[in-house]
C-alpha cells in the first residue's frame, strides 16, 4: 500500500504470539525451542514497532490457562521470563523503553516478581516505546480484579454506584491509564483471542496471519498495519 499522508499508524498494537511450539516441531525441535526463539522474535519486533511509530505494544507471554501445559514448558517459559526481565533491567536504559507487566504476578517465583518490579521502577519515565508484557494475564481474571477493588471502595462508602463510568471502571484495570488497542494480531493461524484483553479490544481491528511467531519479523509487522488501513473504523457510527 503507497504511505501517503493519510497512512496511518495504530497508536497501540496487541500482539499474540502463537504457533511457538508448532514451530519448533516442524525443525524436529523441542517446544521450549520455540519459545526461546519466539522471546529473541518479541524483543525485535519492540524496535520494529518503535521504528514504525507505535506507541504502546501489548503482548500475550503467560496466559492464566497456561498453567495446566507440562511442568517443564512452564519452568521453560519462566526462565526465558526471568532473563527477559533481567536483561531488561540494564536495556532498558538503553533503548528508553518503558516496561510494564500486566496480569496477577503475585502467583510467580518472588525472584520474578523483584525482578518486574525494578524493571518497572527503572523504566517508569523512559520515553521510547510504551512495552506491556502480559504474565499470568487472563482478561475475565483482570475484569474481576477489578470489581473486587471498585467493590471494597463503594462497600466502604467512598464512592457510589452511580459514579462507575466507562473511565472510572477502567482505571482500575492493568492497562489503566493506556489508550485501548487499535490492532490486534493474532499468529499461527487460529481465529480466537483466548482471554487477551477482551474489554480493551472492544472495538479493535483484528488481523490473523498463518505465520508462525517464531518467523514474525518486521515485514509482517508492516502487513498488518497495511490491512489495518484497508479498514473503516465507525465504532458503532455509520
Ligand atoms: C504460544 O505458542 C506461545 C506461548 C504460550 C508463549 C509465548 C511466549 C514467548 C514468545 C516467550 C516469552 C516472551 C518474552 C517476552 C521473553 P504455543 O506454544 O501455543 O504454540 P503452538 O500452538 O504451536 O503449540
Amino acid at each position: 500500500m503507497a504511505k501517503d499522508s493519510a497512512y496511518k499508524i495504530p497508536r497501540h498494537v496487541a500482539i499474540i504470539m502463537d504457533g511457538n511450539g508448532r514451530w519448533a516441531k516442524k525443525r524436529l525441535l523441542p517446544r521450549k525451542a520455540g519459545h526461546v526463539q519466539g522471546s529473541r522474535v518479541a524483543e525485535q519486533i519492540c524496535e520494529d514497532a518503535f521504528d514504525l511509530g507505535i506507541e504502546y505494544l501489548t503482548i500475550y507471554a503467560f496466559s492464566t490457562e497456561n498453567w495446566a501445559r507440562p511442568q517443564d514448558e512452564v519452568d521453560a517459559l519462566m526462565d526465558l521470563l526471568r532473563k527477559y526481565m533481567k536483561d531488561s533491567i540494564e536495556r532498558s536504559s538503553k533503548n528508553n523503553m518503558r516496561v510494564t507487566v500486566i496480569g496477577d504476578i503475585s502467583r510467580l517465583a518472588e525472584d520474578l516478581q523483584e525482578s518486574i518490579r525494578t524493571l518497572e521502577r527503572v523504566s517508569a519515565n523512559n520515553t521510547g516505546l510504551k512495552f506491556q508484557v502480559a504474565i499470568n494475564y487472563g482478561g475475565r481474571d483482570e475484569i474481576l480484579r477489578a470489581v473486587r477493588k471498585l467493590s471494597t471502595r463503594v462497600a466502604a462508602g467512598e464512592l457510589s454506584p452511580e459514579d462507575i463510568t466507562e473511565e472510572v471502571f477502567y482505571s482500575y484495570f492493568d492497562t489503566a491509564g493506556m489508550p485501548y488497542p487499535d490492532l490486534m494480531i493474532r499468529t499461527s493461524g487460529e481465529l480466537r483471542t483466548s482471554n487477551f484483553l477482551p474489554w480493551q479490544l472492544a472495538y479493535s481491528e483484528f488481523y490473523f496471519t498463518d505465520v508462525l511467531w517464531p518467523d514474525f519479523n518486521k515485514k509482517e509487522l508492516q502487513k498488518a498495519i497495511d490491512f489495518y488501513n484497508g479498514r473503516d473504523r465507525r465504532f458503532g457510527g455509520v
